[in-house]
């Protein structure tokens, strides 16, 4: 991560992954991206400028791609299919985002597991997001998995990625409850208008230098 020093000296600078629509993204690039948290009203004494500068994707049709080109951001595409292994794949994406000097990564609806190899590079700066209370509903269905298990109340998680699949230290949660009625869709709907306010949240507080690890127990991650 960005040491906190660098505080005003120039941009935290974003890489963004992503596969699908991008709605996550969009909400960074309003709340955040170039001066857009300073015109927020919530933006504290300590908010230092924050810079999406780039975006990449592994799904060469992904509408976040053409969101980011909306305003202006390099984009890069990397399919799997181009590459021998996982791995060769992940050391060119993290080749590209040290290119754009990318002090924090941001998994915005990236449906691809990330190696090991690519975690060494940014070590404690790849953080991801996830539709349920983790560490309930992990994987790739989970808004599907908290419906047929009949949970009343899900949400989102933001978290620090680790080597395994949705397990690494829990950055922010926020509970939503679901309602008797809910479908799949309703519930997204909901879990999403929450997602766009919790990730640009932890996205801002990291840039900030106020998140940390608690020395004794690297699991727990302290807000300051
Ligand atoms: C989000 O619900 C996120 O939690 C999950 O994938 C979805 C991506 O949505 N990992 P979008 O592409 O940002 O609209």
């Amino acid at each position: 991560m960005g040491a906190p020093d660098e505080a005003g000296s120039r941009p935290f600078r974003l890489g963004v992954l992503i596969s699908g629509s991008g709605s996550n993204l969009q909400s960074i690039i309003d709340r955040l991206h170039k001066g857009a948290a300073a015109a927020d009203a919530g933006a504290g004494d300590d908010a230092r400028a924050i810079e999406v500068s780039l975006v990449i994707s592994d799904n060469v049709s992904a509408y976040g791609l053409k969101r980011a080109q909306n305003n202006g951001i390099p984009t890069a595409v990397f399919p799997m299919d181009d590459y021998a292994d996982r791995v060769q794949h992940d050391l060119a994406m993290a080749d590209e985002l040290e290119k754009h000097g990318v002090d924090l990564v941001v998994l915005a609806g990236y449906m691809l597991i990330v190696t090991p190899a690519f975690l060494e590079r940014f070590p404690q700066a790849v953080i991801n997001l996830h539709p349920s209370l983790l560490p309930a509903f992990p994987g790739g269905t989970p808004i599907e998995d908290t419906m047929d298990y009949g949970a009343r109340v899900t949400g989102v998680t933001v978290h620090f990625v680790d080597a395994g699949t949705d397990t690494g230290p829990i950055i922010l949660q926020e509970a939503v409850e679901i309602k008797y009625n809910d479908t799949v869709e309703s519930l997204r709907e909901r879990i999403h208008a929450v997602e766009h306010r919790l990730l640009p949240r932890a996205i801002e507080l990291i840039s900030e230098g106020r998140v940390s690890f608690d020395e004794a127990n690297p699991r727990f991650v302290i807000i300051s």
